[in-house]
């Protein structure tokens, strides 16, 4: 069976930690000059129906860095952006190339591309997850701090693509997540069900974002409004008001806390310009790990 990566909950702890390992290895090569064409001769096509900086350029350069050939392919310039069935094009474009990734809506359609796709599909974030960057996360947290078990991390913000995939996260590896959500923005209900079924006692939600930062060593946010919902922009900043993750607030992090966002991020909403730009923050690092963590991704799934 052709081997995907729609969801982090299809591995395995060990097998996830096989991929940080081997990104690790090849960022290690990349910053070496050591060549490492695992992808030699190959073909992976880049699939966006949402815009992209990171995802894009992280993927068609970590193609590149692999010997392979990336195709770039926005929503708009392909048939399945004029309504082409995801069943047909997964079947044709697994008869050229040799792995597909995918940013798009529903995971709904990711799963149904991979269903119908001979070779294996990489999820570049939907509106339910965003694996690849939580891998990045996790080996940047890993850089930073050692390790990741036994550390606190904490959500402030929406219960988004991220906060599910950090949830599943949790669940897999074994640490304490504590989310602070907005009433009627919480995390995905069945997400957070299979993950508290998974790791008892580990993931805790409440609306206090002061109660979910306190003795946090991994402090997390992203954009209160996400691809998709920028119609719900102005009422998203009232619902959102005191989520900001400013100096004050971080402040009741532990002292040598690292602070994450995916980025793009919006200064002065869910996070402050002192906190983005101060000594706590490892958004570069986190946002490079795209690349490492990517190319360890496709190395192993793409034969
Ligand atoms: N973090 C992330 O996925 O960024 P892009 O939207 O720029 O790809
Ligand atoms: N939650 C954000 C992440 C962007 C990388 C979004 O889906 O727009």
């Amino acid at each position: 069976m052709t081997q995907h990566f729609l969801a982090l909950h299809d591995y395995t702890k060990d097998e996830l930690d096989a991929l940080l390992a081997l990104a690790a290895d090849l960022k290690g090569k990349q910053k070496g000059g050591v060549p490492h064409r695992l992808l030699d001769g190959k073909s992976v096509a880049l699939i966006f129906e949402k815009a992209s900086t990171r995802t894009r350029v992280s993927f068609e350069v970590g193609v590149f860095q692999l010997g392979g050939h990336a195709l770039f392919m926005p929503s708009g310039s392909s048939q399945m952006g004029r309504g082409e069935p995801i069943k047909d094009s997964a079947r044709v474009m697994s008869r050229y190339c040799d792995g597909v990734m995918i940013r798009t809506f529903g995971q709904e359609i990711v799963e149904e591309f991979a269903k119908y796709s001979d070779v294996p599909v990489i999820n570049g974030l939907t509106d339910l997850f965003h694996p690849c960057q939580i891998m990045a996360d996790l080996q940047t947290v890993a850089e930073h701090k050692g390790r990741y078990a036994g550390l606190k991390f904490a959500w402030i913000g929406d219960g988004n693509n991220m906060a599910n995939t950090w949830i599943e996260a949790a669940a897999l590896f074994g640490f304490e997540l504590r989310l602070a959500c907005p009433a009627g923005y919480e995390p995905d209900s069945t997400v957070m069900a299979w993950a508290r079924a998974k790791a008892p006692g580990l993931i805790f939600l409440t609306t206090d974002p002061k109660a979910a930062v306190a003795g946090a060593d991994v402090v997390n946010t992203d954009v209160w409004a996400s691809m998709g919902q920028e119609a719900e922009q102005k009422e998203r900043e009232t619902a959102f008001a005191g989520y900001c993750l400013d100096d004050a607030l971080l402040a009741l992090a532990k002292p040598d806390c690292i602070v994450l966002h995916c980025l793009p991020a919006h200064r002065g909403e869910e996070i402050s310009d002192s906190v983005i730009e101060g000594k706590h923050s490892v958004v570069w690092d986190e946002a490079e790990n795209r690349l490492h963590i990517q190319k360890a991704i496709m190395a192993t799934l793409i034969k």
